[in-house]
């Protein structure tokens, strides 16, 4: 008998795959099912786990019924109400999931703390830290003042938030990031894809085809790598917001853009009885998505409005929306204002290493680029 070839073998050994994937996989008997589902739970923890940081948090969270207390029923009901990982259910806090499930507040006592120690609580050396922050990258917004204003562009590892008044360019410069993220590290971008959270549907295709198309880059493919979700309140984008943590690693996103973060809120929780919750929903959004930043080196853009400040005499009679809250979850803030001959103002407002500088730039058919005078 003649020894089978290299290719004979391989053949031979993709033929068998097929076989079982074809006749045993198929089979959805619960103990095929079961070895199945710990097989992609292992793949996954060791895929997060490459990180060695934050994403140990998030890493083995999916399943609730992990959790003492939690059985099928409710697990159930926690998923319906939108806590589809034990992550979730720890920065949560109980009342409201107790609200929203119907579960009594002292078994969802139980099972928030079960949730939290399973998270444990990670240190990490500074030195490791340093190591890690090695890896943040930088994409350029198009506009050499701005990319220099925010040392170097906008950053991965980062939660930035762009603020200003209505039409001043928050939207044109996040669109215009989404086109240019996509582009090759060498030419300013990160390589990779965007999804869009647009919470007042300002996300407008023609315009993000227009500046690919000025940037000489296949406007259809721009296109396609942006991944849109319309939020239609604020617990949708919460929702939306949840499923990044497993949407991003899996499609190879480097930016997550939210604009408005703050318009739901503000629209629904009206006057000072609210504004407790209020803040409190929002902060535990903003954790969310910073943690997102630092578990897959990803850039994340926020937009906030301004509201007028009633206690300014002189100067600019607004302040940013939001509150502390707002403040102290954005790593970089940038103030965006109209300046003369159609140019923008941009201002660095709080940032824990960037200096408190100003520079212009304007909107164009590129998106946004530097304007002559500075
Ligand atoms: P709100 O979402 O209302 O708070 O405002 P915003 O800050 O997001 O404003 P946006 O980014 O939508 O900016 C709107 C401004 O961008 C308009 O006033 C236009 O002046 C400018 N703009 C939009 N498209 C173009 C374009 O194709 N070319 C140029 N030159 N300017 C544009
Ligand atoms: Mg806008």
């Amino acid at each position: 008998m003649t020894k089978p070839s290299g290719h004979q073998i391989f053949y031979e050994s993709k033929k068998l795959r097929h076989w079982f994937k074809t006749r045993l996989l198929s089979l959805t008997s619960p103990l095929f099912a079961a070895i199945r589902y710990a097989i992609c739970l292992k793949t996954t923890q060791q895929e997060l786990h490459t990180s060695n940081y934050t994403v140990k948090l998030m890493a083995e969270d999916n399943d609730l019924k992990n959790l003492p207390g939690v059985g099928p029923a409710t697990a159930n009901k926690l998923k319906a109400a939108g806590y589809t990982t034990s992550e979730s259910l720890s920065v949560t806090p109980p009342k409201d999931i107790s609200e929203k499930t119907g579960i009594g507040f002292n078994t969802v006592l139980n099972i928030v703390t079960a949730a939290r120690e399973q998270r444990g609580v990670d240190f990490i050396t500074a030195e490791d830290l340093w190591k890690k922050r090695q890896d943040m990258q930088r994409c350029s917004t198009g506009s050499s003042n701005l990319n220099t204003l925010m040392g170097g562009g906008i950053e991965t590892q980062a939660m930035t938030e762009l603020i200003g008044e209505y039409g001043v360019g928050k939207t044109q410069i996040c669109l215009s990031l989404c086109v240019r993220v996509q582009l090759p590290e060498e030419e300013g971008g990160l390589n990779g894809k965007v999804v869009y959270i647009d919470t007042e549907g300002t996300f407008i295709p023609e315009r993000v085809f227009q500046i690919a198309e000025s940037l000489g880059i296949d406007p259809h493919e721009t296109l396609s790598n942006i991944f849109l979700a319309r939020a239609y309140n604020s617990s949708h984008q919460e929702l939306l917001t949840e499923h990044l943590l497993k949407f991003c690693p899996e499609n190879n996103v480097k930016l997550v853009v939210v604009d408005s973060m703050i318009g739901h809120f503000r629209g629904e929780f009206v006057g000072r009885e609210h504004l407790a919750e209020r803040q409190q929903k929002l902060n535990s959004q903003l954790h969310k998505l910073l943690r997102l930043t630092e578990a897959y080196n990803i850039s994340v853009v926020i937009t906030n409005q301004v509201q007028a400040n009633p206690t300014a005499f002189f100067g600019d009679p607004n302040k940013p929306a939001g509150g502390n809250v707002m403040a102290h979850a954005s790593t970089h803030r940038v103030y965006l204002r109209k300046g003369g001959k159609g140019t923008r103002l941009a201002t660095v407002i709080d940032s824990p290493y960037l200096p408190e500088e100003k520079t212009r730039f304007k909107i164009t058919e590129k998106g946004v680029e530097d304007a002559e005078e500075n």
